[in-house]
């Protein structure tokens, strides 16, 4: 048995990730009153959420009508009717309140003429339950909104008095032998101590798994921690089938350019100078949701209308806009596109190809951020001292498919409802669990038998062939033969992790050992997608089948859930909820609205 030294930290919450979710979670729960720490492997105003673009979904009518059954519609439709109703109207109902909030800690939204928050144009949001034109509901901070809203909340936590342990790496969870979580075992990268962090609620808010992929909008720091540390802990994960690729992702080096630019009026062409989304989408265009245009743009170039002297992607055009406008509006994709593409835009087209954006599965919660069981007897047995919330939780709000801007609403409405939930079922009068010594020796076993790995193949080598492997196999578009020899493939990847090298045997700014870490919790969530999206014999959001090419609602309008074990994959399934909150007698949404239709747009 390994044997390191640490030190205890008790508190009522501890939450483990600082992007939008996690500091929204902090807060709450440090305005409360609770002894709260948060964890976090990058300085907060570095988490990923800061790199947020475009902005976020609320129903405020600031630009003209719009109400939270529009949103409503919208958020079910997108998902391809696969999330669940109850959290959808929690989110879309808790939205605009959550908005002000933020506005009112200090977020500095852009203004209208009269001061009151911009909104624009997104893909997916409309008005008149989808027979109007698109609605402006995406509040927004020029294009840097997720940056805006992490500072201001980091700022508010630490006001409330959070405290913050920034750089810790989290390896695992300590649950009890009865199976509640009693906390977290970390390594503190700059001076290689361990710590145990005992508290009363884990709230896991790592985010999405996005490096799991070749090429991706997310940060390098995406590597689906909590996911990896919930599938270590005999835990499930749902949807992990459903990966997002944004439209827009500059062409060879995978940055964002956020979809805002075409709700500001850019719009896509092909080689032919066509804008071909005319043809895919007529009602809403270039305004289509994320898959619909993904998977058109994929169409065009397989049919030899992309554009490069390879026809291997596609124009984003945005030259036709008054050079004010972008200068106000869109002044960090103007950035951007110099930097990583070499583009003036307002003179040439930025070159874009779909790019892994955004995971709509994760970990399932209820729409509290309670992790649930989803194969207990129970069906609404919930994991007692954890939460999971923002991209590394599934409520499911985004089912199938999320639309722009109802990622960062997502983060704000539940961190704040996990904080809502704690102040009812975390007694801060109580003593701490009595720790399960048991689960904290066996997380340093782990952390010191990947430490000292000697076996033959190197962490960055591994991983880039899980990364190409899910590239190729588990894309935009998908087949019964990709996707079978993606689980073959996948397999053979997840079982060379026990033949991993590292070189590297110190404490102290390992980036080998931590990579490697990183690379342990990116294999359960890759292993997970693949068999999840092997496994399901239909097309739906992002998940598009070529070999079955509808969508199956009798058979298939269901949550995948999986259990992953080494490289063992055990998939089951768990209802879709497809009842709202309220009814249409208390002024809900009429279920004859939401119920399951054709997907145009
Ligand atoms: O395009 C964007 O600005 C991204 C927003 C989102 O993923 O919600």
């Amino acid at each position: 048995m390994a044997s390191y030294e640490y030190e205890t930290h008790e508190y009522d919450v501890v939450v483990v990730g600082a992007g939008g979710a996690g500091l929204r979670a902090t807060l709450g729960m440090a305005e409360q009153g609770l002894r709260t720490a948060c964890v976090t492997k990058v300085f907060p105003t570095r988490s990923h959420t800061v790199a947020a673009q475009g902005g976020i979904a609320a129903s405020l009518s600031n630009m003209g009508p719009d109400n939270w059954q529009w949103h409503m519609y919208d958020t079910v439709k997108g998902s391809d009717w696969l999330g669940d109703m109850d959290a959808q109207e929690y989110m879309v109902r808790e939205a605009p309140k959550a908005v002000y909030e933020l506005e009112h800690y200090g977020v500095p939204f852009s203004r209208t003429e009269e001061g009151k928050i911009y909104q624009r144009p997104f893909g997916g949001h409309t008005t008149e339950f989808g027979d109007g034109p698109a609605v402006q509901r995406t509040c927004a901070a020029a294009d840097r909104t997720g940056h805006a809203i992490l500072h201001t909340l980091y700022g508010q936590s630490l006001k409330n008095n959070a405290e913050f342990y920034v750089e810790y790496f989290a390896i695992d969870l300590i649950m009890s032998e009865d199976g509640q979580c009693q906390g977290v075992v970390c390594w503190k990268l700059d001076d290689g101590t361990m710590h145990v962090f005992n508290a009363k609620m884990v709230v896991l808010a790592t985010g999405g798994y996005g490096r799991a992929y070749f090429s991706a909008t997310s940060a390098h720091t995406c590597t689906g921690d909590g996911g990896g540390m919930v599938a270590r802990a005999g835990l499930a994960l749902q949807d992990m089938e459903f990966v997002q690729f944004h439209p827009t992702g500059i062409y060879g080096s995978g940055c964002l350019i956020t979809e805002g630019a075409r709700g500001e009026g850019g719009y896509l062409t092909n080689s032919e100078g066509e804008r071909f989304m005319e043809r895919y989408a007529p009602q809403y265009k270039d305004l289509a949701p994320r898959d619909y245009v993904s998977r058109s743009m994929t169409m065009e170039i397989r049919e030899g209308r992309g554009v490069g002297k390879d026809g291997d992607h596609i124009h984003l055009n945005l030259s036709h806009l008054p050079a004010e406008a972008l200068a106000e509006r869109l002044p960090g994709i103007t950035e951007s596109a110099k930097i990583f593409a070499g583009v003036d835009l307002t003179k040439e087209p930025i070159p874009v190809i779909p790019t892994v954006h955004y995971n709509m599965g994760g970990i399932p919660t209820n729409y509290w951020g309670e992790v649930m069981n989803p194969t207990a007897k129970d069906p609404n047995a919930v994991v007692p001292g954890l939460m999971a919330v923002g991209e590394a939780g599934c409520a499911s709000v985004h089912g199938a498919n999320r639309l722009g801007s109802n990622s960062l609403i997502d983060l704000v409405v539940f961190g704040r409802a996990a904080a809502i939930r704690a102040g009812k079922v975390v007694d801060a009068e109580a003593s701490n669990p009595v720790l399960n010594q048991a689960g904290i020796d066996a997380a340093f076993d782990r952390f010191d038998g990947l430490r000292h790995a000697s076996g033959n193949v190197a962490t960055a080598e591994l991983r880039l062939e899980m990364q190409k492997t899910m590239q190729a196999d588990a894309a935009v578009f998908r087949t019964s033969k990709t996707l079978t020899e993606g689980v073959e493939k996948m397999t053979a990847i997840a079982g060379k992790m026990d033949d991993l090298k590292v070189t590297d045997r110190s404490l102290v700014w390992n980036s080998d050992l931590m990579e490697t870490l990183e690379l342990a919790n990116l294999m359960p969530n890759a292993l997970a997608t693949i068999h999840g999206a092997e496994a399901r014999k239909e097309s739906r959001g992002a998940h598009a089948h070529e070999d079955f090419s509808e969508r199956d609602d009798k058979n298939w309008r269901v949550h995948t859930i999986s259990r992953v074990d080494g490289a063992s994959v055990e998939l089951s399934h768990r209802p879709v909820v497809v009842k709202p909150l309220t009814t249409e007698a208390d002024g809900g949404i009429s279920l004859d609205k939401v119920a399951p239709r054709a997907r145009t747009f």
